[in-house]
């Protein structure tokens, strides 16, 4: 965290029993921020948020949202906004990870996934950029991915939905440019975390949630556009994104 942070702003967090989210909202409670906790394990949520208390937040409230149920993101919306007034840090963090052999051959869970990692996100996201606009401050973050990078064969149904993000976040922050609204993309590569728990996580690309933490809290404190963590992400996706096609039909990952 940055000394040039303002001290006790309202930070709500959409998808707040994400291990990531959970590891950045610990980080900054010490500050005396106070925070909306949004997500559908009420369990989990209000065991974060006695825990957030104990590191020095100024206050929590728990809000429950599925945020695959569209219509209700209105709600979610505004129910989150009024909690405290307003809101200084809006971060979306909720994903599901689909199996992408499964969803090939299964619409439903296709369209499940899409729905989860890309329209409930932009549905939510325009219910507060409005919102943003007329306070004429904030920041709004999503975590995306590295995966919206390139589309490859092992995870594109999850990665389009990413990338969609990507251009989305991207045209959001044109937009708000000029309300003095910043947006933040946040593009992880491999983080140990629930959604990851299925696979073998071993090796120097994996990272905690709390390194990836500390980055994305950096990055909403600076307004940093476009964030890949940790760092090497970037080069590596540099890469990705410019293996010739050729080349790149060779690779299996
Ligand atoms: N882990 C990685 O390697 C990685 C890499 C790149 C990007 N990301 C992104 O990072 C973000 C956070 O994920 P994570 O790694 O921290 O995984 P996580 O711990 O599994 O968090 C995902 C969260 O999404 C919530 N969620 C999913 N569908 C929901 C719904 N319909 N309604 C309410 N909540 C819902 C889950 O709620 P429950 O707790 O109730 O299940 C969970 O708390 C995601 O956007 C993910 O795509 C992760």
């Amino acid at each position: 965290m940055t000394s040039s942070q303002p001290p006790g702003q309202t930070v709500a967090i959409f998808g707040a029993g994400s291990d990531i989210a959970m590891a950045f909202a610990r980080l900054r409670a010490p500050l005396g921020d106070q925070f909306v906790l949004i997500g559908r394990n009420e369990t989990t949520l209000a065991a974060l948020a006695a825990d957030l208390t104990a590191r020095g937040a100024s206050a929590t409230a728990v809000q429950h949202a599925d945020f695959e149920r569209t219509p209700d993101l209105p709600a979610v919306a505004r129910a989150a906004w009024e909690q405290f007034g307003g809101i200084d840090v809006a971060l979306i963090a909720y994903a599901i990870q689909p199996d992408q052999a499964a969803a090939e051959l299964d619409p439903v869970a296709a369209e499940r996934a899409m729905m989860t990692n890309f329209v409930s996100p932009v549905v939510l996201l325009g219910e507060l950029a409005r919102r943003f606009r007329m306070q004429g401050s904030g920041t709004i973050a999503a975590i995306t991915s590295v995966a919206g990078d390139r589309g490859r064969k092992s995870n594109y149904i999850y990665g389009a939905a990413k990338g969609g993000l990507h251009r989305f976040l991207e045209g959001l922050r044109h937009g708000l440019h000029a309300d003095g609204v910043k947006v933040v993309d946040i593009r992880p590569g491999f983080v140990a975390t629930k959604l990851t728990a299925h696979l073998q996580r071993k090796g120097p690309l994996w990272a905690t949630p709390d390194r990836v933490a500390k980055d994305i809290a950096k990055a909403i404190a600076s307004g940093r556009p476009v964030l890949y963590t940790p760092w090497f992400w970037r080069v590596i996706m540099l890469i990705v994104r410019r293996l010739p096609r050729p080349l790149f039909h060779r690779t299996s990952f």
